[in-house]
């Protein structure tokens, strides 16, 4: 995919979607966390599009993605011209961060600047922004001279999508849409988000690949998760963030997680027995051993035992297996550990959203 990222061919693709997202219309592209559903940030009429073709409520606030400066040298370049026309201030901190991660898989909410759209903050006075490093969105992003506003490219509450076929299976019959091919995104969860614009602090709005430890070993700052205790008034004014419903990222085929060595307790909440239950195992355990069940057909899926590797395979196998007509999928229990806590979050929210009324549980 990106050693084809300087062809003439996808220079003709990428100029046709810029033409199409100066025309207010949506484009799908890759990102190195997931497929986005772009729209032009500025663009009141392009924006409510995205909602409608998602099926999302128009008060969940939408990412901005913007292209990193020209030839980026990480010692000098200059972030500030950049981000002028969104944010109303940049504190030290702010920059710190994006010198260390940008283009990356991190999000920052800020105070928005005035000319933001309200359309695309829900309402908020925060902004939430971006720089990707996948080359074909950086590429995107550069031609077209300003931000695009994506959400993750699938329908509101199901699965991320992490390749170009998976978003036109999301979208397939509801709407003719321009995708961007990039091959697989190789994080495959969503970027991390940490809110700069509520008070003192850094706050964790969504764990993903870039870890509090990771920020504080780069940049020395320290971030906060909402839970704790100091932060009860800057909680009390957190932002909506949709990703935190507790149904999201859902399959329809139910889903749950099973404590290690336990694969049948899991079934204990099915009584009528399932005959067909996938079970994804760690590849570093070489099967479930004796946990059988006499009236159960269990089939092994492996999953990458490392934390990264799981989170870029997570999305990819859920739809694999929501394809497959199971009755039921199980997955272990990620161990604890903070670089397991973006994967651990999304496998909760699948869970809890999972089954055949998955897409009324997370419109509620
Ligand atoms: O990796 C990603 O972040 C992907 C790719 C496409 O960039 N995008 C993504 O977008 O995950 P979406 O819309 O599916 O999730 C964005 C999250 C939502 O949970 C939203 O509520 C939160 O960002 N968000 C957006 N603006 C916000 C704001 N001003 N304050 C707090 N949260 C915000
Ligand atoms: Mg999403």
């Amino acid at each position: 995919m990106s050693s084809e990222s300087g062809s003439p061919q996808l220079a003709v693709v990428i100029n046709e979607a810029v033409q199409t997202l100066r025309e207010g219309g949506l484009v799908a592209f890759p990102t190195e966390t997931v497929y986005g559903l772009g729209a032009d940030a500025k663009n009141p009429d392009a924006i409510k599009k995205i909602f409608t073709a998602k099926g999302r409520p128009s008060n969940h606030p939408l990412i901005v993605h913007l292209a990193a400066p020209d030839r980026f040298d990480q010692a000098q370049v200059d972030w500030m011209p950049v981000l002028a026309p969104w944010v109303r201030d940049l504190s030290e901190d702010a920059l710190k961060l994006i010198h260390a991660f940008w283009p990356g898989p991190l999000t920052l909410v800020f105070k928005k600047d005035k000319s933001v759209l309200t359309e695309l903050t829900g309402g908020q006075d925060t902004v939430a922004i971006r720089a990707p490093a996948h080359p074909i969105a950086q590429e995107l992003l550069r031609k077209l001279k300003g931000g695009v506003v994506a959400p993750s490219a699938n329908r509101f509450g199901k699965v991320s999508p992490t390749s170009a076929a998976d978003v036109r299976s999301e979208f397939a019959g509801l709407l003719d849409l321009m995708i961007l091919d990039g091959g697989d995104c190789e994080v495959g969860i969503e970027s991390t988000i940490i809110d700069l614009s509520s008070g003192t602090h850094p706050i964790l709005l969504r764990p993903g690949l870039i870890t509090p430890t990771e920020i504080f070993a780069k940049t020395g700052i320290r971030v906060y998760s909402p839970g704790e205790s100091n932060l009860s008034e800057q909680e009390s004014s957190l932002p909506r963030v949709s990703g935190s419903l507790r149904a999201h990222y859902a399959p329809r085929t139910p889903l749950r997680m099973y404590s290690s060595g336990r694969v049948l307790d899991a079934l204990s909440e099915f009584p009528d027995t399932k005959s067909r239950v996938a079970v994804a195992v760690w590849d570093s355990d070489s099967s479930l051993g004796d946990d059988g069940h006499p009236s159960v057909h269990f089939e092994e899926v492996l999953v990458p035992s490392d934390s990264t590797a799981f989170a870029s395979r997570l999305y990819r196998t859920l739809r694999d297996l929501d394809q497959q007509d199971w009755d039921l999928i199980l997955f272990p229990e990620p161990p604890s550990g903070e670089e397991w806590d973006g994967v651990r979050d999304r496998l909760q929210r699948a869970c809890f959203g999972s089954g055949p009324s998955s897409s009324s549980h997370a419109n509620n």
